[in-house]
């Protein structure tokens, strides 16, 4: 297929732009090179592939971009969670705008296909198990209680302790800041250009994302990259609140093949698909494989805590597997030492 790789430059986007080119697919990259991300450094395609510095908000780039293309595989955003009110507009141009300018061209060029990257953060604090109510949506946790040492969400009718549960699909989205927020509407906009056009959309959730190529001590740094430049400079990770914090942590190779298999293959209506490996791990858990790993000094558990942070998310990513085949192929504990490594 002919594809547009919007976001190609990226940390995600590198990935699955060399899954594209070894899949046999002729690609073009649009990527804005943001500064934020990029700190002014160029971005070198590889052989045969075309590459337009542009920015998904101005129309005639994307104009340029997408004519002659089979699909669009639309990666480029603005990440990171927002740090307060004030991000918001920026979430909002990058994200929603971008997406919305994106996808106008698109019905325009009669480009029939989109695979957009959306992330787990549209789930909130996910579902919790109640002994007595069953599954239920955590409310936010209060500041009082982390202050206290008090993490886990309580159930919303009762105040117990919830037990964990897996995400599936059809969970309520209920997007608590300004990414996820950009998350959702770049999801539902996707949906109206799928019902306006005829065309299909894959919406992609990713988890939390890791392997070579990470942002490192940028906002964007996840804790992984955060926790492997702490070991590189002798210091011991600094794990937040009890490290018990659940999260499934998804190899960015394995996001790169799920991510062009959509593409391949789903070619109607409009799906999400949760990517995750399917083995949660705590952060705790992950502090101490990559202190292994590099040899450094024991992981600390603070008690610090980040307001905004959810507690667990973990998905079930079985749709991706039942319906497309998917499988991943990298070990955590392979995935981290690599990482490591790098
Ligand atoms: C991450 C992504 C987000 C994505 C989501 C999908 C980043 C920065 N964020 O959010 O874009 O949509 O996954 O699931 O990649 N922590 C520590 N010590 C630290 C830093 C963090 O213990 O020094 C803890 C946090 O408190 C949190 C966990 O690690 O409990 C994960 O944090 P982070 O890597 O920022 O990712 P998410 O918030 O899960």
């Amino acid at each position: 297929m002919r594809v547009l790789l919007t976001g190609g430059a990226g940390f995600i986007g590198q990935h699955v732009l060399a899954r594209l080119i070894a899949r046999g697919h002729e690609v073009r990259v649009l990527d804005a090179l943001r500064a934020d991300v990029h700190r002014g450094r160029p971005f070198v395609p590889p052989p045969g592939v075309a590459f337009l510095h542009g920015d998904v908000r101005d129309p005639d780039a994307v104009d340029a971009a997408v004519r002659g293309m089979d699909a669009v595989l639309h990666l480029a955003a603005k990440v990171g969670l927002g740090v307060d009110v004030g991000d918001l507009p920026d979430y909002a141009a990058s994200n929603d705008a971008g997406t919305a300018v994106l996808l106008a061209a698109m019905a325009r060029a009669s480009i029939p296909r989109l695979t957009l990257a959306s992330s787990m953060v549209v789930y909130g604090e996910g579902i919790g198990l109640c002994p007595e109510h069953g599954a239920v949506t955590p409310g936010p946790r209060r500041e009082e209680a982390l202050a206290s040492g008090d993490f886990e969400p309580p159930c919303p009718k009762c105040g117990r302790r919830l037990g964990t549960a897996l995400v599936g699909e059809t969970a309520p989205l209920d997007p608590r800041n300004a990414y996820a927020s950009s998350k959702v509407a770049q999801e539902f906009y996707a949906s109206n250009w799928a019902r306006a056009t005829g065309g299909s959309a894959a919406l992609l959730r990713y988890h939390n994302v890791y392997g070579p190529g990470m942002p490192r001590d940028t906002p964007y740094a996840g804790v992984a990259a955060i926790f492997t430049s702490t070991l590189r400079r002798g210091e011991a990770p600094q794990v937040f609140e009890d490290g018990a914090q659940r999260r499934d942590f998804v190899h960015v190779r394995d996001v790169a093949s799920a991510t062009v298999l959509a593409c391949e293959t789903h070619a109607e209506g409009v799906k999400a698909f949760n990517v995750g490996s399917g083995t949660p791990r705590t952060v705790g858990e992950m502090a101490r494989a990559l202190a292994t790993s590099l040899d450094g000094p024991a992981p600390v558990v603070t008690g610090r805590y980040r307001l905004g942070d959810v507690r667990h998310i973990t998905a079930d990513s079985s749709r991706l597997r039942m319906e497309l085949g998917w499988r991943p192929a990298v070990a955590f504990d392979d995935g981290m030492a690599e990482l490591a490594r790098a």
